[in-house]
């Protein structure tokens, strides 16, 4: 199959480095299409361990062509160590990645007033990677933005520049913050831009010759459905839609041009952030699966917040995205529990409820309705065939299948590449 979307089907952090990662093995291009260096896509490969937050995970497979397109925010300073990275390991990025000029910068006063709404917020934040992902976007829809084309054009760029740093620490100033300097962003901006300008092409015409040939193409999805700015848990979201749609507005791939969108799920749940989250355990059982699923923010080392996997959730985003193909990532971190719980449906009141009859605050009421299953001895870790996992593991994967409408494709028993079931 020609084109394939990977989509976070939870709050982030599911498992997608790890699916494009084994993906991209076989892709002739890897497209972001939204999110900015909030993402933090972990990928375990003969070269080491990697958090990849910027350039897709599939620039390890050296035969695939990467691109950062339009609907990407970019931290220029966090590209150049990526791609610094990158070459010291013996990596060519030259003609392997490409970034749209139209991608929007997040400049030094977006990570300011990122930290300062959110101090502002106080109880009511969102709790943010602290990235400037919210007030960078914000920036975009409210045209004040400054884009990769602005830096291409010196004059246009300081123009935009000295009017942005001008309003920008107005807020700051008000707000209690330090104000920046037009001098030394000007000084940065301009050696980021020696370092990345080889790399800005319109992958517009790439990507269109890539789909009239038949090229594998992979497009990346950061963070989860729901953190989707329109149908996530807003306020508690992120600033883009994380969506399959968007690859439209943010890689200007036409939606018919799909063959396969493949949602990725732990086997398990985890949030970063603040927000509701139904199926969360504050006890034991959820302190067992941060400590043997390892889950601390790829990004910020924030303890990530556990519970059991929230088919109402699930089953809502394969609607939503069109998923014909489930990943499920983690399976291994279950490994050892005599009990596993699935919350097959939500209850309010004694009433069946779903997760679009609300708001965030609607979603702290409602009450997951669990289905008890029977844990597995045999270690899943590191099995790469289907029939030689234990029954139980087979039972709780058709379980995920019966109540997500969707065929699983793909599960990962570790962190290795090689560690995963293709079925
Ligand atoms: P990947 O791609 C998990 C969460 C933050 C916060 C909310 C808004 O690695 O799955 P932002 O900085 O985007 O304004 O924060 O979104 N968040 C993520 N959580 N994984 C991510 O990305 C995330 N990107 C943002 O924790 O709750
Ligand atoms: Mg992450």
């Amino acid at each position: 199959m020609a084109l394939n979307v990977v989509i976070g089907a939870q709050w982030g952090d599911e498992g997608k480095g790890k699916i494009v990662d084994y993906l991209a093995a076989s892709s002739d291009y890897v497209i972001r299409f939204h999110g900015g260096n909030n993402a933090g896509h972990t990928i375990v490969n003969k070269y080491g361990k990697f958090v990849m937050h910027l350039i897709p995970s599939g620039i390890f497979t050296q035969t695939t062509k990467t691109i950062i397109g339009n609907g990407v925010i970019i931290d220029l300073d966090v590209l150049i160590s990526e791609i610094d990275i990158l070459k010291k390991i013996g990596i060519k990025v030259e003609d392997r990645l490409f970034i749209s000029p139209r991608c929007h910068l997040i400049m030094p006063y977006h990570k300011i007033l990122d930290k300062l709404y959110e101090r502002a917020k106080g109880f009511g934040k969102t709790g943010t990677t602290g990235r400037g992902i919210g007030p960078c976007y914000g920036d975009k829809v409210s045209y004040n933005g400054i884009r990769l084309f602005d830096l291409m054009n010196r004059r246009q760029f300081l123009e935009k520049l000295k009017i942005q740093v001008e309003i920008k620490n107005k807020i700051i100033k008000a707000l209690g913050g330090e104000a920046v300097s037009f001098e030394e962003i000007r000084k940065n901006y301009s050696f980021f831009f020696s370092k990345i300008k080889n790399f800005i092409a319109e992958p517009y015409p790439l990507i269109q010759k890539a789909i009239k040939n038949k090229n594998k193409i992979l497009l990346e999805g950061a963070q989860g459905v729901f953190l989707d700015n329109d149908f996530g848990t807003y306020p508690f979201v992120t600033a883009s839609n994380t969506v399959s749609g968007n690859i439209n507005a943010g890689a200007g791939v036409a939606p018919q041009k799909i063959n396969n969108v493949i949602g990725v799920s732990k086997a398990y749940a985890t949030r970063v952030g603040d927000g509701p989250f139904p199926t969360e355990l504050n006890d034991k059982t959820g302190e067992k699966l941060r400590m043997i699923g390892g889950e601390f923010g790829a990004t910020t080392g924030r303890p990530r917040r556990c519970g059991w996997l929230d088919m109402e959730m699930v089953r809502f985003a394969a609607e939503l995205n069109g998923f014909n193909q489930l990943a499920i990532a983690k399976l291994d971190i279950l490994d050892g529990f005599s009990e596993i719980k699935i919350a097959t449906h939500y209850t309010l009141n004694g009433k069946r409820v779903s997760y679009i009859d609300g708001d965030s605050s609607f979603l702290t009421k409602v009450k997951p309705v669990y289905k008890t299953m029977k844990g597995w001895t045999k270690k899943v870790q590191g099995i790469k065939k289907y029939e030689d996992l234990p029954k139980e593991a087979k039972d709780y994967l058709k379980e995920i299948e019966k109540l997500a409408g969707v065929k699983i494709k793909y599960i990962s028993t570790g962190a290795k590449r090689d560690e995963i079931i293709k079925i």
